[in-house]
């Protein structure tokens, strides 16, 4: 191997490294790179395979950004090809530190806590975390065990990740019950099952659940929640995709409390 291609060799197993690393995050795009850097990331290495592209990406969406992609490594399209499992289409990719975990229930905040019971796809957990950031929610649980910096969640998030807390946690008894002294909102359960969601329904500091993509919630959940609401459809519709879900419920806090 020359010495390029020993420095291309790095660089691969550097993001292989990563991806297995809980300390770091990989971040699959620009939009994830730029959401990721906005909201205070600590980068550890950019790379693109077109620097001049990665440059008008800066220059039109954030313009913030343009100094640290001039500084990006630039690899080979063959190079880039093998930092991620599908190469993002911008030709850009990067390597994050995790911030350290913030306790979600650490007080009851005005916005709510969004719960996901058990979510099977980490692409809707990243749906979820994104439009969580984006409504001003203040965290997003998963529980059963799901990580929420997976790398297919932190794409489908677009990096929003870094934007509030994230957090996973075992199970709805550890949520609640760990630290006794925590305090917890409403717990209210998103469910076809329930009363209709009308405005004013959800309570400041709520933690809305959600159930997981096939099963929907689990009866231990319902049995424990305070209230249950279900968002209205259409007859014959049986139920909304997760992240659309969470969307109807935050917006429909979101335009109520503003
Ligand atoms: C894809 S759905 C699960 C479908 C499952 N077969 C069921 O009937 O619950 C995933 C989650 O989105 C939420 N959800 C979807 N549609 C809903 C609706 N119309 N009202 C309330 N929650 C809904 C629920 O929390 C549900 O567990």
């Amino acid at each position: 191997l020359s010495d390029v291609d020993r420095s291309e060799r790095e660089i691969v197993e550097q993001f292989q490294s990563a991806r297995r690393d809980q300390r770091l995050v990989v971040l699959e795009g620009f939009h994830a790179l730029k959401h990721a850097a906005r909201f205070g990331a600590d980068l550890v290495d950019v790379v693109t395979r077109d620097a001049d592209s990665a440059a008008r990406l800066a220059q039109e969406h954030a313009p913030d950004l343009a100094p640290r992609l001039a500084d990006a490594e630039v690899v080979a399209s063959e190079v880039f090809a093998r930092l991620s499992p599908r190469p993002h289409p911008t030709g850009v990719v990067a390597i994050a530190r995790r911030p350290s975990p913030r306790a979600v229930l650490a007080e009851i905040w005005p916005e709510p806590v969004v719960v996901l019971e058990d979510p099977r796809r980490p692409e809707n957990l990243g749906a979820v975390v994104r439009v969580a950031a984006a409504a001003g929610a203040a965290g997003v649980v998963a529980l059963g065990g799901v990580d929420p910096w997976h790398p297919a969640a932190v794409r489908g998030a677009a990096g929003l990740q870094f934007a509030l807390p994230v957090a996973s946690v075992a199970s709805l008894a550890d949520l609640l019950g760990a630290d006794p002294s925590a305090p917890a909102g409403l717990l209210v359960a998103f469910d076809p099952s329930g009363e209709p969601l009308v405005p004013g329904a959800i309570p400041p500091g709520a933690l809305l659940a959600f159930g997981t993509e096939r099963r929907g919630l689990s009866g231990a959940l319902l049995a424990r929640a305070d209230r249950r609401l279900a968002i209205p459809m259409r007859e014959g519709v049986s139920s909304l995709n997760l992240a659309t879900a969470v969307a109807v419920a935050l917006y429909a806090w979101r335009l109520e409390a503003r």
